[in-house]
């Protein structure tokens, strides 16, 4: 048997697995669920002895766990380390799911729960790839997995783990499926993810909450303070106004735009999607290109004050918001988070005070689209798709793959097969059943052919 035909006999199995995964909800930033998060590390583990693994092993961390296994079938041959995440995002709001986000469905050709995209669906192809070439003795390449249970959170012990394990970890190539395709008629390859500088502020007023009415007017409201101060930090052109932020913004050559802007987009059905009239972003940039090249500044929660049922009439003595900002090459996130600080505490007026305090944050990253890794997995999908994919830049962050490179000296190829409708992160999060069966078609081949051009 070949490998495809394995994996076209094996698809209900394959589903049946999947869905099992996703039944644990192992979410990491929820303490609630520590233990579930740990069964999902087991149930990795498991799965990988039970693909073919030489050794599969919990690697302990101060705290989610970290699965580790490998099948080495022969040293001389080039070694592809897969790296993807069994934890997922909270399913909050749990009321706007149509079903319950950790008791799968398939519905309509497409898997509904949490983690069925992200990324408890592309990291599992990865696994029945490794099974199927296994089990049909057509392993081309060592390999290795790395699968961590802290990516949603900002993957701190990742990074140690990588930095105390250089030689476990030795490979050719990082191997990632995170990320997602164009669409199913025009598949492509990531080479490019923004990084990040999460940031929360608080301001305070007044030393307590006072009667709206009795100090209401002639005391600084600290909600209405701190929302002058968020729009004061982006100009009507869509630009930040924190001094120095774009000071190490790498500008794309007038070539290089061309080229992004060649890839297949339709604004208006992506407005359609969306379900809104028209896009706002930066003035003289493409959509593609606000998301792909350009950084932003973004309020992602801001609260304060009576939100309660009815009407309580209260001056809060605290604002606070929490807001990201995404960055691009060659922006350092730890650079990006001070010129914050400075900026947010400068701008406030004296009625008030300011506090700004960093979350987790990553540096952004680019792929090489000129390697023999990028080569075999644009054949891969040549394959499997029948067409050559574009290189697209995703606006979305893995932080650890700026790691990876530093640390282990290693290129990671972006092979992700989501849609963005795939509303990761969001309810109803969903992964089509075509992109599951098509990605472990794609991810075999391209061992298969990373293992041809490496000779
Ligand atoms: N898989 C996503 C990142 C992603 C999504 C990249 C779509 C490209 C396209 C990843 O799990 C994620 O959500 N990352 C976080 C960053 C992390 C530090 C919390 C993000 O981008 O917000
Ligand atoms: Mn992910
Ligand atoms: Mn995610």
């Amino acid at each position: 048997m070949t490998t495809q035909e394995y994996i076209k006999n094996n698809q209900q199995k394959f589903i049946d697995e999947l869905l099992d995964l996703l039944r644990i909800p192992s979410v990491s930033a929820d303490s609630k669920f520590t233990d579930d998060v740990r069964k999902a590390a087991e149930f990795i583990r498991t799965a990988l002895i039970d693909a073919g693994a030489d050794t599969s092993e919990i690697c302990e961390t101060a705290g989610h766990p970290i699965v580790y296994g490998e099948k080495i079938i022969d040293p001389s041959l080039p070694t592809v380390l897969v790296y993807g995440h069994y934890d997922v995002q909270p399913a909050d709001p749990y009321e706007l799911w149509d079903s319950p986000p950790f008791e799968p469905v398939i519905k309509d050709e497409k898997i509904y729960a949490r983690g069925a995209c992200d990324d408890k669906g592309q990291m599992f192809m990865h696994i029945k790839a490794f099974e199927a070439m296994n089990a049909t003795n057509s392993l081309t390449c060592n390999i290795k997995f790395m699968i961590e249970g802290e990516e949603e959170v900002g993957s701190d012990n990742l990074g140690i783990f990588v930095g105390e394990n250089r030689e476990k970890l030795a490979a050719d190539i990082i191997l990632i499926s995170d990320t997602a395709i164009i669409s199913n008629d025009t598949p492509s390859i990531t080479v490019g993810l923004r990084g990040l500088s999460y940031m929360e502020v608080e301001v305070t007023g007044p030393n307590r909450d006072l009667h709206s009415g009795v100090y209401g007017g002639a005391v600084a409201n600290p909600i209405n303070i701190l929302c002058e101060m968020i729009t004061s930090m982006m100009d009507k052109d869509g630009h930040i106004t924190i001094p120095g932020f774009y000071d190490k913004v790498a500008e794309l050559s007038a070539e290089e735009r061309k080229a992004m802007n060649a890839a297949p987009f339709d604004l208006d059905e992506y407005k359609k999607e969306l379900d809104i009239q028209e896009v706002k972003g930066e003035s003289g940039y493409t959509t593609l290109e606000r998301v792909g090249i350009r950084p932003t500044l973004d309020v992602n929660g801001i609260w304060g004050g009576y939100t309660g049922e009815g009407a309580k009439t209260v001056l809060p003595s605290k604002a606070y918001a929490k807001i990201s900002m995404r960055l691009v090459p060659h922006q350092n996130s730890d650079e990006i988070t001070d010129l914050f600080i400075k900026h947010f505490q400068s701008i406030a007026p004296d009625y008030v005070k300011a506090k700004a305090t960093p979350h987790h944050g990553g540096e952004p990253a680019v792929t090489p689209t000129d390697s023999v890794a990028y080569a075999a997995a644009s054949a891969a999908f040549e394959e499997a798709w029948g067409k050559t994919p574009i290189p697209t830049r995703d606006g979305g962050s893995i932080p650890i793959v700026s790691l990876f490179k530093e640390v282990l000296g290693l290129d990671s190829v972006l092979m992700g097969f989501g849609l963005d409708s795939d509303a990761i992160h969001s309810p109803n999060e969903h992964y089509g059943l075509f992109n599951y069966r098509k990605g472990i078609e794609t991810i075999a081949m391209f061992h298969k052919h990373f293992a041809r051009l490496s000779r």
